[in-house]
């Protein structure tokens, strides 16, 4: 069967392009090895939000007296919450399966992997069919990095070491978890079992946590989970897995902690074995494809997007990647721009983060100012937040005094983001958003505070 684009990977990238190709009069075929929606849906952004929200209303009720809420025995029932999580993702990707449908996408469920090229197009084979595209879009995602640390493979098969795929849908809340990586993955669930009542340690290579988010930040953020009890070791280095324990070395000495469960959180890798991407040259670096500004690989009509090309691992940069590719096929002009890519870390206090940081402001040598204000400037956080330690701040150029960072820890700071991202996208000086009108009372007035502190 001949298509004009066969993509590969039904995840954000994969199921976003094949929509906006579809919408776009494209004949197309999505081929899924597992399951629509990708990681994203299935084992990864939304299954963990589910359970976040979850830690969240429970958090809220049993510190409720701080805001005259009295709330007895205040329980976590983990399997309502697995059962939740489950209902929230079906809802979610029957609705990506309906607008597929919508957008005239032929839906294939089977492993792809390209076969070669002809006078038509490429071969692509799932399922012992063969197909062929004019294009082909590469989307086959990440999976977890696992290293050779003794112990690991064995735990892996026995399940009491597990990743982000396993940890979603525990049965039952582990009374200790060591969580060996402290970036987004290890936070984000640190979060959610320290609420539900697991003895967290999370057992970090590098001095400190959630990777390139700005130093302070990092900070407040590990302190306020050192408060509720999670144990952070630093600088360690895991050498060794044991059926309920985990061994690790600091400065060359040896430790280790208990561990009824071990959740392998140190990033993730481009998913390329087995999709025959050699047969017809795709040029690979370290792993990833190789991809221009316009999605493109080194081979003709041949794009990548997504996790894949190994840029950003974040499924709203999946999404961009998917249009971009898609609007070049179409010939529209469209490139890729990664300079105001919000990241969030969903722990209570959230973290949200666009832009330069001061340490890469100073790596690439921006000369630059910043501003730092307590979120206490907000009167709506103030109102909400007994106690809270949130910053705000805000790195302009020197020289065109534009807004190129806004970095946030408090409530909200998921949602806020984005006006921050805009900011930065569409060039604003500090004078452009002196003048814009935020709601109020809210807690991204907190933007306007920082920007007058200029
Ligand atoms: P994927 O979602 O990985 O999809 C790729 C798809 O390709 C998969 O479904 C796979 O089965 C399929 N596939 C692979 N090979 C083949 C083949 N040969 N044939 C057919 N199909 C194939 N990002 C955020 O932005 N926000 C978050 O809050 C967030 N939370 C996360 C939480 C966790 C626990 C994890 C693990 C990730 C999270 N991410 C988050 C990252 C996000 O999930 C990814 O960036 C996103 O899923 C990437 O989309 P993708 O389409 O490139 O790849
Ligand atoms: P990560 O890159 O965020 O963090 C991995 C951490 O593990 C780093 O801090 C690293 O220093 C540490 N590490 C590496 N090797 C180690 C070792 N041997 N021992 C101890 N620590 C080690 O990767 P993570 O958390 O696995 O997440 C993968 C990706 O998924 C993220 O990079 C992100 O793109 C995406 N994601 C995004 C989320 C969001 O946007 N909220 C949530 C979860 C994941």
């Amino acid at each position: 069967m001949n298509y004009d684009l066969i993509i590969i990977g039904g995840g954000p990238a994969g199921y976003l392009a094949a929509e906006r190709a579809g919408h776009a009069g494209l004949n197309t075929l999505l081929i899924e090895k597992r399951f629509v929606g990708g990681v994203c849906l299935n084992e990864g952004c939304v299954p963990s939000k589910a359970l976040l929200y979850s830690a969240k209303v429970l958090d809220g009720a049993k510190h409720g007296e701080k805001y005259g809420v009295i709330a007895a025995n205040v329980t976590l029932n983990h399997e309502a919450v697995i059962e939740r999580k489950n209902k929230v993702v079906k809802t979610l990707v029957s609705g990506i399966k309906g607008k597929l449908k919508k957008s005239k996408v032929t839906l294939v469920e089977g492993f792809a992997e390209i076969v070669g090229k002809n006078a038509e197009g490429y071969e692509v084979k799932a399922n012992d069919q063969a197909y062929t595209g004019k294009r082909l879009l590469i989307a086959t995602g990440s999976m977890p990095v696992i290293l050779p640390i003794p112990g690991t493979k064995e735990g892996l098969e026995k399940g009491y070491v597990l990743t982000n795929r396993e940890i979603l849908d525990l049965k039952a809340i582990p009374a200790s978890l060591v969580i060996v990586g402290g970036g987004v993955i290890g936070l984000e669930m640190a979060s959610y079992f320290n609420s539900a009542g697991s003895k967290v340690t999370v057992v970090e290579m590098l001095d400190h946590i959630a990777g390139y988010t700005d130093g302070e930040i990092a900070e407040i953020l590990l302190k306020n989970y050192q408060k509720k009890g999670v144990e952070f070791k630093l600088g360690a280095k895991v050498v060794e897995i044991r059926e309920g324990a985990v061994v690790y070395e600091i400065n060359g000495q040896k430790m280790s902690v208990e561990a009824d469960k071990v959740l392998m959180s140190i990033g993730r890798r481009p998913v390329t074995e087995g999709l025959g991407l050699e047969k017809i040259g795709v040029e690979l670096e370290r792993g990833r494809i190789k991809t221009d500004e316009k999605g493109k690989t080194n081979i003709p009509e041949v794009y990548a997007a997504g996790d894949v090309n190994g840029y950003s691992m974040l499924a709203h940069t999946a999404y961009r990647e998917a249009e971009v590719c898609i609007n070049n096929i179409l010939g529209k002009k469209d490139i890729m721009r990664y300079n105001a890519i919000p990241s969030v870390i969903y722990t209570n206090p959230e973290v949200g983060g666009v832009g330069e940081t001061e340490e890469t402001a100073k790596q690439k040598g921006i000369e630059f100012e910043a501003v730092k204000i307590s979120m206490m400037y907000s009167g709506r956080y103030v109102a909400e937040n007994e106690g809270g330690d949130g910053i705000c701040k805000v790195l302009i150029d020197k020289k065109y005094r534009k807004i190129i960072g806004v970095h946030m820890i408090g409530s909200y700071a998921s949602e806020i983001i984005y006006g921050a991202g805009l900011m930065i996208e569409t060039e604003m000086r500090v004078e452009d958003v002196k003048e814009l009108v935020f709601p109020h009372p809210t807690v991204c007035e907190i933007i306007r505070e920082a920007i007058f502190e200029f």
